[in-house]
């Protein structure tokens, strides 16, 4: 019976781990998968972290089940900094469970939407490629759009044609901050019109917040959840806290759902518990725990916060840099300086992508797209150079 499993490619992301690892080069350059980095190439822990682990390992006193939706209190503390601490509830119409990361969050909403009568869902093209990968395998119809245009902005007029096909049995996958993997969000003036159409079309959205605070801010990032939020009946937003705690092997996540009427939230949510039970049976705790510990003291979200800052700031500095290099061979990379979070997206070929890892040790996705964060102010002007040569 086995036999019928045909051998399937690695994921081609992640296999850039392995890539890199093996390379002997002291000079290489990771700008693969998705990691925050310090301006020595290091993915330290959270100081913020290591401090609540230090209190979970002494405060835990059971490691019993908790049941399908996790630590509640983790989903709940998340709560005020995506929907707002004004109304973090939307009044008794928003509440969610945990997941295990920001892919069980995609995986779940987009299980719920299925289940609730979504066939098709619709979403900007290039996207992270596990989105495509998770619709294909829950069997939704995918229909795309183009995110952005040559020129390196959104792409409304894609967008709104899109909007204008879907109707009520559709989902649409909007990115909430930090587009992966072309770094291009959207503007406040177009959340405000994607609310709007979104609304008037009867859509459901499924937002994808995975790195917020490491765009603008955390206030900031959350604007195009918030404003969709308020315009529409339904929702449901996946969330990840693997980038923004530097959590990812722990895999801390969740998912939210906003009903019309509080009513409905028990039976919206028992359905995510009873997928949840069938999938993973319940997430892991450790990881969440932390986060809630963190969020449970005002100076440890401190700490955090401040944690937060420093990175969004040195990725500004690397983004600053490399838009005042202005263009490395063919390539312009004045576009890099207004983007936003770990990622953009550079024009070369597959060959040129092969040469730089290759020939100079630059590891990338193959679709051209770049974590900034691998980027140093030491090792930046190898890559601006490297670039260069590769793409005259
Ligand atoms: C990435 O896009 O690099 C990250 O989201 C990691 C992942 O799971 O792909």
């Amino acid at each position: 019976m086995l036999t019928n499993l045909a051998q399937q490619p690695a994921d081609a992301l992640l296999a850039l781990i392995k890539l890199h690892n093996a390379d002997p080069r002291a000079d290489k350059i990771d700008l693969g998968v998705g990691v925050y980095r310090t301006d020595t190439g290091a993915t330290p822990v959270f100081a913020a972290i290591k401090a609540a682990e230090a209190k979970l390992l002494e405060t835990q006193d059971s490691k019993a089940y908790l049941g399908p939706e996790g630590d509640m209190g983790f989903v709940h503390a998340l709560m005020p900094y995506v929907f707002g601490a004004a109304n973090p509830t939307m009044d008794g119409r928003i509440d969610g469970m945990q997941t295990p990361g920001g892919t069980g969050g995609v995986r779940l909403a987009v299980a719920l939407a299925k289940k609730a009568g979504v066939q098709r869902i619709w979403m900007g093209t290039p996207s992270w490629p596990n989105h495509a990968q998770i619709f294909a395998d829950l069997g939704l119809e995918l229909k795309t759009f183009n995110h952005a245009t040559k020129a390196g902005v959104v792409d409304m007029d894609a967008l709104r044609a899109a909007l204008a096909e879907a109707g009520p049995q559709d989902a649409v996958l909007l990115h909430g901050c930090c587009h992966n993997p072309t770094g291009i969000d959207y503007s406040h003036a177009d959340w405000d019109e994607i609310a709007a159409l979104i609304a008037a079309r009867g859509v459901l959205p499924v937002l994808d917040l995975a790195y917020q605070g490491l765009g603008k801010g955390m206030e900031e990032d959350a604007y195009g959840v918030r404003r969709v939020l308020a315009a529409v009946p339904e929702a449901l937003i996946a969330y990840s806290c693997d980038k923004n705690f530097g959590m990812y092997r722990d895999r801390v996540g969740a998912v939210y759902a906003m009903v019309a009427d509080p009513a409905q939230l028990n039976a919206v949510l028992s359905n995510g518990h009873a997928l949840a039970r069938a999938a993973w049976s319940m997430p892991p705790d450790h990881g969440a725990a932390a986060v809630r510990l963190i969020l449970e003291d005002a100076a440890m979200t401190k700490l955090w916060l401040d944690e937060l800052d420093v990175m969004r700031a040195r990725m500004n500095k690397v983004r600053a840099k490399l838009a005042e290099a202005g263009s490395a061979g063919a390539i312009d990379l004045k576009p890099l300086g207004g983007q936003n979070g770990l990622f953009s997206i550079l024009p070369l070929t597959s060959e040129q992508i092969l040469k730089l890892r290759t020939d100079h040790g630059i590891y990338m996705a193959g679709s051209g797209r770049i974590n900034v964060a691998g980027l140093t102010m030491g090792n930046i002007d190898k890559f601006i150079a490297d670039l260069a040569t590769v793409s005259a």
